[in-house]
């Protein structure tokens, strides 16, 4: 019989809920963005982000019913992000699926998000293992090694700032919006020069990663071209930033990579949407031979079709949560 999970996502910015068939096929996807509203602030507003997914849980849950044409009977299990995200944020998704799987008899599935960013590749290509996975978006960046559905090594994080929240940070100082990944991206493919930043690798032998002080460094040197009145360009600092998070992020990558013989690599989270980090790692891969994928941008952002994806081997693997389930900001992969 097929599995129909319908999954909900509501950890950060974006309402969301999908129904996954069989773990791999879309039948629907639906994303409520708040964005806008977060966008006066330069960043998200916790309390303005739960305010948001009260309003927008049950109108993107009855559209995600009514895009897939079916029914609550029709269902096999309900999928939820139980962490890591803002608390206040994910209580809304958890409620609403506790609500709904109650009411409706089906059993319930706590999803950790990173696990969902990386599932997000089995929507379009199935995973082979071992996999490296390297995650980055707006609150983590992680290397990830997975030798079988389910088990997730995390070999490298960031000790500081998330690429993403590194992007963002930049962006401000540049006075661009909120979020700024997409603008700095923009604006380092239009540059036909680059500041030089430094580039932070660590000890010789880590995969973590540290993006803050990439970040003062920006910061000083918009600074310092103040103080002696000449103005800055944008674009040149754009591109300086951007060369430097991915030559750092490729090289980590390359090495693991290497070092764990994996069969497939695959970038996931916000920042995976970056044209740069995208063509530096596809180039890299080829020439070490080793299948790359990335997953199309709407499934690179966050979404509920991948909380689905990765609700659907929990499933299989019989794992079930219970009206018990509590938000966990923290959780770990
Ligand atoms: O995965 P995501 O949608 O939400 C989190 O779970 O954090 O990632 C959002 C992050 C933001 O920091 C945003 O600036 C960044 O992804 N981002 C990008 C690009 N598109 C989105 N960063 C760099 N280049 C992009 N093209
Ligand atoms: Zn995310």
């Amino acid at each position: 019989m097929d599995n129909y999970i319908l999954a909900i996502e509501t950890s950060c910015d974006e309402t969301a809920a999908a129904i996954i068939k069989n773990g791999t096929e879309i039948i629907s996807n639906v994303v409520s963005s708040q964005i806008e509203s977060h966008k006066r602030f330069g960043g998200v507003v916790p309390e303005i982000a739960s305010r948001h997914h009260v309003e927008q849980m049950t109108i993107v849950l009855e559209e995600a019913l009514k895009q897939a044409n079916m029914e609550p009977k029709d269902l096999t299990a309900v999928a939820v992000t139980e962490g890591p995200g803002l608390v206040g944020a994910l209580l809304i998704g958890i409620n609403a699926a506790k609500a709904f799987a109650f009411v409706h008899g089906l059993p319930l599935i706590g999803t950790h998000h990173i696990a969902g960013h990386i599932y997000a590749n089995n929507l379009v290509q199935p995973m082979e293992f071992p996999l490296l996975a390297l995650v980055v978006s707006g609150g983590h960046t992680e290397l990830v090694l997975m030798c079988e559905h389910g088990s997730f090594e995390v070999i490298g994080e960031t000790r500081d700032d998330a690429a993403g929240e590194a992007y963002d940070k930049v962006a401000r100082v540049l006075n661009m919006p909120y979020p700024g990944g997409p603008h700095i991206d923009r604006l380092a493919h239009e540059a036909t020069e680059a500041v030089p930043f430094p580039r932070v690798w660590l000890e010789e032998d880590s995969y973590d990663f540290s993006f803050s002080g990439l970040k003062s460094a920006v910061i000083n040197y918009k600074h310092n071209m103040d103080q002696r009145g000449e103005e800055i360009i944008a674009e040149h600092v754009a591109k300086g930033f951007q060369d430097s998070v991915v030559e750092v992020l490729t090289g980590k990558t390359v090495r693991a990579a290497r070092e764990f013989q994996v069969k497939q690599v695959i970038a996931a989270g916000g920042v995976s949407a970056n044209k740069g980090l995208r063509t530096a790692l596809e180039k890299a891969f080829k020439e070490e031979g080793i299948p790359f994928y990335v997953p199309p941008l709407k499934l690179c952002t966050d979404n509920a079709a991948m909380i689905g994806a990765a609700a659907y081997e929990m499933y299989e693997a019989g794992i079930r949560g219970n009206l018990a389930m509590n938000g966990r900001p923290g959780m770990e992969l």
